[in-house]
């Protein structure tokens, strides 16, 4: 059919337009003026091409995070974007058994499992340690005169932690270098066949080498949370491949995302000296600084829930089944919660961004991320007061949606 003059509208009215696309890279390297004008529309809305709900403002995020009609339905939220199964392919087999992806009460089974590492009690012992290891990895770096920030720093620390409480040797980090792969599949957008060949190898290498370590930490256990999760498993209702989902799930979420605060939080440093020189000045501002640095640009962008119930909400009905896609990334600039939310301001008071998630998932690791974070910002200041970022201006950007951080980020400074 010819499009006329009277037609043409009735046929762009019927063609679902996206509200955006995730994969623009415009979109990627500056999202918040979409969110924005999304917002504006209004705080929940429906994108027939995505075939999701996008929460837009603070309050329905944070409502929606902590509300229990909204859960995990993996399966069928893998099924919504595949469009057919998926879950005899190991990479998403596996991400399906992890906590993160799991509904009560085999969640809390899971979490419980691991809380007590991560608690506060125990994180902030780990805060010398920490502080040794930024220290060492700078030793290490300075004379060179010039690094990339990613893959020299902001991956190796994180990277070095979270081994260190599992229990991986040091001599075995390097296998992980490249994992960016598992965020990939965490967006709202189906990934191609190479894609999943490449997801499901590095499920299948990572795999491989922890079954391996588990088995030596069987016949030799050590002081490290392998050695007392093994034990678990071993008659304590544990199967291998929930064992195996759940420290992949430990070590891919304690490293990808710290990289991203520590890689966001020195571009945008970079770009608002100002508040660089406020922190150089009073160093008491750190963790407000950490917190404001997670606000205006999380390295999560989204947190998804499916309604388990018809759910009415911010006037709108909700049907069971139908995901949301919790833009936190959003709600973190939203004017009605954060006064001027596109200036980056150390001084802010009641600072609660939505970065960490909430409700029964909320980020296990937020403490540890957060003295990470204040250990890397004030070793990298100290010791390299004069570092220049040289592609701050057009940085490339990793391709995701849902976990925002930098490929790379070159730095130089001169060597003392
Ligand atoms: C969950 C963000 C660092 C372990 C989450 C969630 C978010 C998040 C938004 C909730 C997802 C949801 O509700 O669907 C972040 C950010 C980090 C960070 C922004 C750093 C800047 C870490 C670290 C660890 C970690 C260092 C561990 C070593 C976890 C785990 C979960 C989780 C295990 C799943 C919890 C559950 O399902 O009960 N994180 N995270 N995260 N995070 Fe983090």
């Amino acid at each position: 059919e010819d499009l006329t003059i009277d037609n043409v509208a009735d046929k762009v009215a019927k063609r679902p337009l996206p509200l955006f696309n995730p994969r623009d890279p415009d979109f990627i390297r500056d999202p918040y003026p979409t969110y924005h004008r999304l917002r504006r529309q209004s705080p929940l809305l429906w994108d027939p091409a995505g075939n999701y709900w996008l929460a837009t403002s603070y309050d329905v995020c944070s409502e929606i995070l902590r509300d229990r009609r909204f859960g995990r339905r993996y399966e069928a939220h893998i099924e919504n974007i595949y469009r057919r199964g998926m879950m005899d392919q190991t990479a998403f087999r596996l991400m399906a058994m992890t906590m993160l992806m799991q509904e009560p009460p085999n969640h809390a089974r899971l979490r419980g499992l691991v809380t007590e590492a991560f608690s506060a009690r125990r994180v902030v012992l780990m805060r010398q340690r920490i502080r040794t290891l930024v220290g060492d990895l700078l030793d290490q770096l300075v004379p060179r005169g010039t690094m990339d920030v990613i893959r020299d720093f902001a991956h190796v620390l994180p990277v070095t932690v979270i081994c260190d409480m599992l229990g991986v040797p040091a001599e075995d980090t390097r296998l992980f270098h490249e994992t960016t792969i598992s965020t990939r599949m965490l967006d709202p957008v189906p990934m191609n066949e190479s894609e999943l060949r490449e997801a499901n190898a590095m499920f299948e290498e990572q795999g491989a080498y922890f079954t391996n370590l588990f088995e030596r930490r069987r016949r030799d256990p050590e002081d490290d949370l392998i050695t007392a999760l093994v034990q678990v498993g071993d008659g304590g209702g544990l199967t291998d491949d929930e064992l195996l989902a759940n420290v992949w799930l430990l070590f891919a979420a304690g490293h990808e995302t710290t990289r991203n605060l520590i890689g966001n939080g020195l571009l945008a440093l970079h770009r608002n000296p100002g508040q660089l020189a406020r922190l150089q000045l009073d160093p008491s501002l750190i963790p407000s600084a950490v917190t404001e640095l997670l606000r205006y640009d999380s390295p999560v962008q989204f947190v998804g829930r499916t309604a388990l119930e018809d759910t009415d909400i911010a006037g709108t009905t909700i049907a069971e089944g139908q995901v949301v896609l919790c833009l936190v990334g959003a709600a973190n600039r939203d004017p009605a919660k954060f006064g001027e939310p596109d200036l980056l301001d150390f001084g802010r008071s009641n600072n609660r961004p939505l970065s960490f998630g909430g409700g029964i998932h909320f980020c296990l690791g937020a403490q540890l991320t957060q003295i990470e974070g204040q250990e890397a910002f004030v070793g990298i200041l100290s010791r390299l007061p004069g570092m220049r970022l040289h592609d701050a201006d057009e940085p490339s950007w990793q391709p995701n949606f849902a976990i925002h951080g930098l490929k790379t980020l070159m730095a130089s400074w001169d060597p003392a």
